[in-house]
C-alpha cells in the first residue's frame, strides 16, 4: 500500500468516525440522559467508602503499633528517659482508642469500655506514678498489671493465643533509649 493509499485510508476512518459521533450527539440531544437521582450520588458514595474502608487498617495493625509502643515505653522508663516515656505512653492510649474504634465490639465484648479501663487504670497509674515522678519503682509491679489487662481483652476476644509478655529485647535496634544529653 502506497502511503498516499494508507492516507487516503486513514482519512476515511476519520470521517466515518465523525460521521457516526455525529449521528450518535443527534440521538442523544434527542434523548437526553436522566440527571443523576440523590439514590445514585448516594449509591456512588457508598461503594467509594466501601473500598475506602478495605484500605484502613484494621483491629491488627494497630495493635501492631500498641506492642511496639508499649515495649518502647518499657525501655524508656528503665533507661529514665521521661520525655520518651511520656511521649510513647500517650502513642499507645492513641493506638488503643484506634484499635477500639476499628473494632468496637466483638462477641458481645465491648472493647471501648475495656481500653477505658486500662486507660483510667494502669495506663493512668503509670503516669501519676511513674512517669511524672520520674520513679521507675512502681513500674516493676504496673507494667506487669497493664499486660494483664491486653491478655484479658485477648482472652475474651477469642485471641487467647495472642500472649503480651515482659519484652525480653528492645523491639527495635534504631533507637537510642538513653535521655537526650542536656
Ligand atoms: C480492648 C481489647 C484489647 C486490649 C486492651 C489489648 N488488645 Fe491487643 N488485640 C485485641 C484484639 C481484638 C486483637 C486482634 C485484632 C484482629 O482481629 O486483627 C489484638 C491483637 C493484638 C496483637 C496481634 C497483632 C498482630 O497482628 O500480630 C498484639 C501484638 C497485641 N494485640 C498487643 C497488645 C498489647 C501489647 C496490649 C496492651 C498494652 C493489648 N494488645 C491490649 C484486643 C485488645
Amino acid at each position: 500500500m502506497s502511503v498516499l493509499q494508507q492516507g487516503l485510508g486513514v482519512g476515511l476512518v476519520a470521517a466515518l468516525a465523525t460521521s457516526v459521533g455525529v449521528l450518535l450527539v443527534q440521538a442523544n440531544s434527542n434523548n437526553p440522559p436522566a440527571p443523576p437521582t440523590l439514590a445514585d450520588a448516594a449509591a456512588r458514595l457508598e461503594k467509594r467508602l466501601e473500598a475506602l474502608e478495605k484500605l484502613m487498617p484494621g483491629p491488627g495493625e494497630f495493635m501492631r503499633s500498641v506492642q511496639s509502643d508499649f515495649a518502647k515505653l518499657y525501655y524508656a522508663v528503665n533507661y529514665e528517659n521521661w520525655e520518651l516515656a511520656t511521649f510513647e505512653i500517650k502513642e499507645v492510649k492513641e493506638a488503643l482508642d484506634q484499635a477500639a474504634i476499628a473494632l468496637p465490639e466483638k462477641n458481645g465484648v465491648n472493647l471501648v469500655g475495656l481500653v477505658d479501663a486500662m486507660k483510667s487504670g494502669p495506663l493512668a497509674k503509670i503516669e501519676s506514678e511513674v512517669i511524672a515522678k520520674k520513679d521507675g519503682g512502681a513500674f516493676k509491679d504496673l507494667y506487669p498489671d497493664a499486660i494483664q489487662l491486653c491478655n484479658g481483652c485477648h482472652t475474651q476476644t477469642g485471641n487467647g493465643c495472642i500472649r503480651v509478655q515482659v519484652p525480653s529485647a528492645p523491639p527495635v535496634y534504631s533507637q537510642k533509649w538513653e535521655p537526650q544529653p542536656k
